[in-house]
């Protein structure tokens, strides 16, 4: 309701003949009653539907745990079917009112993109929160990228969100609310290692504030969660699915062989895990975070300060 006086006041700015008096903002101010509305602390996305890529595994999947959790029906995206469903069952297992259910697609297929949101305008209606969270890291320095990985690693880390962004934002804007969370890395403003991979988020890091603006004066908001070293399977070396899963996966070093890199240049060498980055992008995709847009929030336990 605030977000749609602040709409009216913007509309007469963009006149530019009118400027706002204190009046005109004493007529905007949130009435107490308002201010004071009940926010659910328990079931933080009560009822929102929420689109997550990267879901069975790693921090993607603790997303989609504590969304579920908080309320939300939450759609969860990977490429290996198999897995994305046994990771919906875990998740229904631990909360039996969990709502979930799967789309298996690589966000790269990018008409796969256009088939997943018919679909969820047919199923649902409508779209609340967007994570964009499937991602990997290059083990490349910036001379020695083959052409194949320059594209696949900017495809996956940039132009996949934005494809996610932009379809979303034509169910978002007509509806006039949405939450939009894109999981970067601290190598977005920082670029300590993967060379590729450090210019695709901190073009997501941009193209997210591109976003917000965008979404100023309406009930949209658009954040980066930044994460600094975070404990998944990928990155202990457990599982090597940060590739293309046609390729060869010793073609290219793991995560976890650049570690000793990655802790040099790094002040602290402590960790964070799956469920610090998973609260953080709960909080941006909730209405608690209805005021905080084109944000970078490092999550990195104080590692790169
Ligand atoms: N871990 C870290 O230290 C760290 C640090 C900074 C930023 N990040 C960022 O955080 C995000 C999550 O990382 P993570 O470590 O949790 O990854 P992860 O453990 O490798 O999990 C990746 C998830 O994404 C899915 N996925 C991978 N490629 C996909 C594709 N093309 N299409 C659809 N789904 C795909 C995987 O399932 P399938 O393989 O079955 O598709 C899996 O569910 C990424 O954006 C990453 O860049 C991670």
């Amino acid at each position: 309701m605030v977000n749609e006086r602040l709409l009216r006041l913007d509309e007469k700015y963009i006149n530019q003949s009118w400027q706002p008096t204190s009046d005109d903002y004493r007529a905007i101010a949130p009435k107490e009653d308002e201010m004071n509305y009940t926010f659910n602390y328990s079931r933080m996305v009560d009822g929102k539907i929420a689109l997550i890529t990267g879901a069975s595994d790693g921090m993607g999947f603790k997303m989609a745990e504590v969304y579920a959790q908080h309320g939300a029906k939450v759609i969860m995206i990977a490429r290996r079917a198999a897995k994305l469903e046994a990771a919906a069952q875990k998740i229904r297992d631990r909360f039996d009112y969990a709502e979930v259910c799967t789309f298996p697609m690589d966000v790269t297929d990018t008409e796969k993109i256009k088939e997943l949101f018919a679909w969820i305008k047919e199923k649902f209606g409508r779209l609340d929160i967007l994570v964009n969270n499937a991602g990997a890291g290059d083990p490349y320095i910036a001379e020695t990228p083959p052409d194949e990985d320059v594209d696949w690693y900017i495809d996956l880390n940039l132009k996949a969100p934005v494809r996610f962004t932009r379809e979303a934002l034509k169910i978002m804007l007509p509806q006039n609310y949405g939450h939009i969370v894109n999981i970067s890395s601290i190598n977005g403003t920082r670029p300590l290692c993967g060379a590729v991979y450090s210019g695709a988020k901190g073009g997501l890091n941009n193209w997210t504030k591109a976003v917000a603006i965008r979404c100023v004066g309406t009930n949209i908001n658009c954040n980066v969660v930044g994460p600094g070293f975070t404990v998944t399977p990928l990155a202990l070396g457990q599982e090597d699915n940060n590739y293309g899963l046609d390729k060869d996966p010793n073609a290219k070093p793991k995560t976890v062989d650049y570690l000793p890199i990655l802790h040099k240049k790094s002040v602290r060498n402590v960790p964070t895990f799956c469920v610090d980055q998973a609260h953080l992008a709960l909080f941006l995709g909730s209405d608690l975070a209805r005021c905080i847009t084109g944000q970078i929030v490092n999550c990195d336990n104080g590692q790169y300060l």
